[in-house]
């Protein structure tokens, strides 16, 4: 599973973070950091959660 995060569309509403702190993270300025890599088992349900949390549709998460 992969995260992909649409920095054109993220506007810092932080849902992301709040609804899985595991997995999503922030810059200095509230902005959603990209998330390199895989995501482990144990934490993909955390993924989907942060994905629907974003009123933006900025985070997509793919198989
Ligand atoms: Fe950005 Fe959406 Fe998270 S707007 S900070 S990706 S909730």
């Amino acid at each position: 599973m992969k995260i992909t995060i649409d920095s054109s569309l993220c506007s810092g509403h932080a849902r992301c973070a709040a609804a899985a702190p595991e997995v999503f993270r922030l810059d200095d300025d509230g902005y959603a950091l990209p998330y390199d890599g895989e995501v482990p088992p144990e934490l993909q349900q955390a993924a989907r959660d942060g994905e629907l949390a974003c009123p933006e549709r900025a985070i997509t998460v793919e198989q």
